[in-house]
């Protein structure tokens, strides 16, 4: 049973321990499957700070005088389920599959952004002060994260590559926006 912000807080910092480990896998693959040298590199990039992430909450537990314990993070469980099946069904070419993986990557990023601001807020107003100090710094990087992806997301949808009729509807689109 959990009735207390304190044991709210441990079911959070449980769920992202979780999360911030399969993350980690899931970021390797992404970057394997990843064509983009930019996004691979930022996957990989994540990949190892994800790792760091995931001791940070190792150090809050420890700190807390408790073992650092998982619990299944459906949230992200869901997100990589999505990607995953993508990849599996829709058999994607590759500037397809890196403008959906910066995409998916991005509200990965959104989730835990959510995430780790509620736990900074319980950590400070049950006054674990340095504790909200190790979250506030995982907080910092995912929204670095975040922001450069959403750079890399916006540039590769621009240059996927278009039939004709798309090619068409958007200048008439376009030429709409101007009066031409
Ligand atoms: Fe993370």
């Amino acid at each position: 049973m959990a009735d207390t912000a304190h044991e709210l807080f441990e079911h959070h910092g449980r769920d992202m321990y979780d999360a911030e480990q399969k993350l980690v896998r899931a970021l390797k693959r992404m970057a394997k499957n990843a064509t983009n040298p930019r996004l691979a590199k930022c996957f990989n990039a994540h990949a190892r700070t994800t790792e760091r992430q995931a001791r940070r909450l190792e150090q809050v537990f420890k700190a807390l005088g408790r073992k650092p314990r998982r619990q299944p993070c459906a949230g992200i469980d869901g997100l990589i389920e999505e990607y995953s099946t993508f990849v599996k069904e829709e058999k994607p070419g590759d500037e397809v599959l890196d403008a959906f993986s910066a995409e998916a990557a991005l509200k990965v990023e959104h989730y835990e952004i959510v995430a780790y601001k509620g736990l900074v807020d319980l950590a400070k107003q049950l006054g674990l002060t340095n504790e909200a100090g190790l979250l506030k710094e995982t907080l910092r990087e995912e929204e670095e994260t975040a922001a450069e992806l959403e750079t890399l997301s916006k540039q590769l949808g621009k240059s996927l590559p278009m039939d004709e009729e798309e090619q068409e509807a958007g200048r008439s689109w376009t030429a709409s926006l101007t009066g031409a």
